[in-house]
């Protein structure tokens, strides 16, 4: 499936010289969002997937219908404040601005196989952070999987040794 054509680029958006590359298209079509998730929930089969964690908020979109899917779990990874018990944190950069995001104490077992999800990898800074919350668990990485890359931000370079799954790439 031509996946880019469910994708609206948006010039200027949040910031002026930014190319917003909206998914809401692709949510909107039942059989693309279907397919998308589909093709994301093989490579999880792949990679013996056994819990999800994505990044607020549209790492949830790509990731909870997975988990579904495979019937496991999927653990919110949010900005910070928005968590109601005790929490990790990291602080990271994005391709417009900085932020910090917060995992569960609780949200992975160690060793247990933790994939990634997310809309888009850009300069790779909230994928690392999910990462490093992760990591700080015991959990596993054992791929990361994204509708989107923006090949240009180069964001591959900030998870080097890391397995990466994308549906589209610009
Ligand atoms: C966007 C996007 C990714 C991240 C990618 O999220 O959904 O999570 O930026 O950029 P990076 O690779 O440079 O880190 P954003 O922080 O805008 O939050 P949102 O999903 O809540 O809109
Ligand atoms: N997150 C970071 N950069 C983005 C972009 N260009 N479009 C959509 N989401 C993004």
């Amino acid at each position: 499936m031509d996946f880019k054509q469910f994708i609206a680029d948006v010039p200027d958006f949040p910031e002026e010289g930014i190319t917003f590359r909206d998914i809401s298209p692709l949510m909107a079509d039942g059989k693309a969002y279907k397919e998308a998730t589909r093709q994301i929930v093989e490579y999880a089969k792949d990679k013996g997937v056994e819990m999800i964690v994505g990044p607020e908020a549209r790492g949830f979109i790509v990731g909870c219908p997975v988990a579904n899917e495979l019937e496991i779990g999927f653990a919110p990874c949010r900005k910070k404040g928005k968590l109601p018990r005790e929490t990790i944190e990291v602080s990271y950069g994005l391709e417009y601005g900085n932020d910090i995001l917060q995992l569960h104490k609780d949200a992975i077992k160690p060793g247990q196989k933790v994939l990634i999800t997310d809309d888009l990898l850009a300069t790779g800074g909230t994928i690392a952070a999910t990462i490093e919350l992760v990591e700080k668990l015991g959990g596993e990485v054992v791929g990361a999987a994204f509708f989107i890359e923006l090949a240009d931000l180069k964001g591959r370079d900030q998870i080097k040794g890391y397995d990466i799954f994308t549906l589209m790439t610009y």
